[in-house]
């Protein structure tokens, strides 16, 4: 007796941007108080980012993640009780531990049972079984932190583990910046995105890849870590950012043709490319590698800022919902970033 195949497939798409919007003149404005200057003609022109979101003071990672989750259920018709998995994404957890995915577990039953509004949004199904139970975990891969949740969920999916997963990355990286620190907190945003990947008959994910190697710790890192109770070491975040775009830049092509060749496909069956937000000049510059044209690259960068591991799923996201990405379209998704880390997965919507 053969028994069928099983895939992976989105869908639902949900995201979260916190209200406190700054523009690069807002930016600027809050380092000339310490006299660091910076302007919104240099971070454009190198980065091509023009405004960033940050975080409430009372707002964590588990927070933003919630109606990323909620919006993406909605989406998708589920509600939290048929989620079996919960893959969180992040580099700022809530705490050391548990997980920011089991207290977003606890917070999405709570809103559930409750049915109270989260940012604004009402949900009319009420829960009829728990999401109390379902294994929560985080993933740690920083900026590629999303394309690795989605790689493991998808596994899991496919291996009879899971049907219903909710995958978000989550990221309030404004906490772990050096606001004396020009050439790094101009880059950087606060953010959440999450997908429900649900077990299906038809193909969804098509084919994935994950790298890490682990001899480029200090090219991008936040080195503290607590001991005795006491921060040992500088908990801000430090980087190369010329080593990362070289890293970067040459990695990102040949994973995604990686990939492709995985699948048995070719870079002009791609509709979208949906980079990890880091720079437009990286995600422009794989593209081109990719024989794309700019028009078929998400880019929300100018927006956002880098939010880590938000940024692929908030993209996405965007996309959906702005009616530029269409369903039965075929993406590729792809993260890089601090470990160093890289990865690609190719799906169809
Ligand atoms: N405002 C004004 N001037 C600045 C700023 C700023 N915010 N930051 C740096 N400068 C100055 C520098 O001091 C330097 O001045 P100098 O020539 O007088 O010494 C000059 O600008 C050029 O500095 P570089 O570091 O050489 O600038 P570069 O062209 O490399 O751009 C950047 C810096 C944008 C960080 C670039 O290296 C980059 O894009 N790297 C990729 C890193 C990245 O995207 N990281 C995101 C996180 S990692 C990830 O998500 C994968």
């Amino acid at each position: 007796m053969t028994s069928a195949t099983i895939y992976s497939r989105i869908t639902g798409t949900g995201s979260y941007l916190p209200t406190n919007k700054l523009t690069n003149a807002d930016l600027a404005a809050r380092l000339a108080k310490d006299g660091i200057e910076t302007s919104d003609e240099w971070i454009v022109e190198r980065t091509g980012i023009r405004n960033r979101h940050f975080a409430a003071a009372d707002q964590s990672a588990s927070d933003l993640a919630l109606p990323a989750c909620v919006s993406a259920l909605q989406a998708a018709g589920k509600v939290a009780g048929d989620v079996d998995l919960i893959i969180c994404a992040t580099s700022t957890p809530d705490m050391i531990f548990p997980s920011t995915a089991a207290i977003l577990q606890h917070k999405l039953g709570q809103f559930f049972e409750k049915k109270e509004q989260v940012a604004g949004i009402n949900h009319a199904q009420a829960a009829t079984k728990s999401i109390a139970g379902c294994p929560a975990f985080d993933v740690q891969a920083v900026c590629s932190g999303f394309v690795y949740a989605l790689t493991v969920a998808d596994a899991m999916i496919k291996t009879g583990g899971a049907k219903c997963a909710l995958v978000v990355g989550s990221e309030v990286f404004s906490r772990i910046l050096d606001f004396k620190d020009r050439t790094t907190c101009v880059l950087f945003g606060d953010g959440a995105g999450a997908v429900v990947l649900e077990a299906s008959s038809e193909p969804g994910i098509l084919a994935s890849e994950l790298h890490a190697d682990g001899k480029h710790v200090g090219v991008l890192c936040v080195p503290g870590t607590v001991n005795g109770g006491q921060i040992l070491g500088d908990p801000l975040l430090k980087m190369d950012g010329q080593a990362v775009f070289k890293l970067a830049v040459g990695v990102l092509a040949d994973v995604a043709r990686s990939v492709l060749a995985k699948a048995g496909k070719t870079e002009a069956d791609i509709d979208w490319l949906i980079p990890h937000q880091a720079n437009i000049r990286i995600m422009l510059g794989t593209a081109k590698k990719l024989k794309m044209s700019e028009d078929k690259v998400i880019v929300t960068v100018a927006d956002h800022g880098n939010t880590s591991a938000a940024s692929i799923p908030l993209a996405l996201d965007h996309g959906v919902r702005s009616g530029q990405i269409e369903k039965g379209e075929t993406l590729m998704l792809e993260g890089v970033g601090g470990g160093f880390t890289w990865g690609a997965v190719l799906l169809t919507l």
